[in-house]
């Protein structure tokens, strides 16, 4: 029984990890971190899988490849028996984009689209386990042996999508606008991993810590609302703020992470992605 358990954690050792870009608020950067962090982590040779779980399929849009008309809503309906009757006719190889974003740089990408939105709904009256659906998903189709690391980008919402990704994933970074508004949020979503935990169907992610994002030097009471909401947050790292970039908004225009560049305006955005990965990789070992 020893070298059995034994075996298992040396397996779990080389089982990739699904880290999640959560907040319930739009705008506050989740999308521009999952795919930074993913560029990331593929400069340091690891194999990355994008996987969009929001409608409005941003992410996704950040790939140079067609909007294909199967995405991850289709992906998932097809793996519940129950909905025989709406499968469709794809496999996971014809929806996983294979993309080079850079030379020698490959970054997989699982899409989404409109009719996400519509998953609730569609799930609503199966009796398998609703909140496991994405997290089965992802056993069934082994991904987490073919990926080193899983970002998933999360939808600015608070329903079955966002439970789903909770259950799935190993760790969640929050992004957020260190402002006297965003408290509440993180504290919803924190809320919804409590009642994950408290439901006792699967084992939470860990939380991987806060990223201050759009942090305004200029604006007096900034540090100040940083340093008190930092009270509230507890013993979760806090990462260094990202301040209002423009570069973020140059790059994303052409479909680059901030590594695509060389020159020196870049390179504190690489630094902080960079210390980001390390951050990440320890508290996932931890
Ligand atoms: N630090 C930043 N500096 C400048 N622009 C930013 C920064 N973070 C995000 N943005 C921009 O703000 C917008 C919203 O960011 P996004 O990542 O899409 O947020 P979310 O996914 O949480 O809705 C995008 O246009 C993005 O390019
Ligand atoms: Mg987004």
């Amino acid at each position: 029984m020893f070298s059995f358990l034994k075996q298992n954690k040396a397996q779990d050792q080389n089982q990739g990890k699904v880290i999640a870009l959560m907040n319930q608020k739009g705008g506050v950067g989740k999308t521009t971190m999952a795919f930074n962090l993913a560029h990331a982590f593929a400069h340091q040779g690891k194999k990355v899988l994008c996987l969009d779980m929001d409608p409005q399929g941003n992410f996704t849009s950040l790939f140079d490849v067609n909007i294909p008309e199967k995405h991850i809503h289709h992906l998932l309906i097809n793996s519940i028996k129950e909905l025989k009757a709406l499968h469709s006719n794809i496999l996971i190889s014809d929806v996983i984009k294979k993309t080079e974003q850079e030379e020698g740089i490959h970054i997989d990408l699982l899409p989404a689209g409109q009719e996400l939105s519509g998953f609730e709904l569609t799930v609503a009256g199966i009796n398998a386990p609703r909140q496991l659906i994405l997290k089965k998903f992802i056993e069934k189709y082994e991904l987490r042996s073919q990926y080193d690391v899983i970002v998933i980008d999360g939808p600015p919402t608070l329903g079955l999508l966002v439970v789903n990704i909770l259950c799935a994933a190993d760790g969640i970074l929050y992004p957020f606008v260190p402002d006297r508004f965003s408290e509440q949020g993180l504290k919803n979503i924190q809320q919804v991993v409590t009642d994950i935990s408290e439901m006792e169907i699967t084992s939470t992610p860990k939380n991987l810590g806060y990223i201050p994002n759009l942090f305004d030097i200029r604006r007096k009471q900034a540090s100040s609302d940083l340093a008190n909401i930092k009270q509230t947050l507890g013993e979760a790292t806090v990462y260094e703020p990202f301040t209002n970039k423009v570069q973020f908004g140059k790059s994303l225009a052409q479909r680059k992470s901030v590594f695509h560049y060389k020159s020196l305006e870049y390179k504190d955005l690489q630094r902080q992605f960079t210390v980001m990965t390390e951050t990440v990789h320890r508290e996932l070992q931890s």
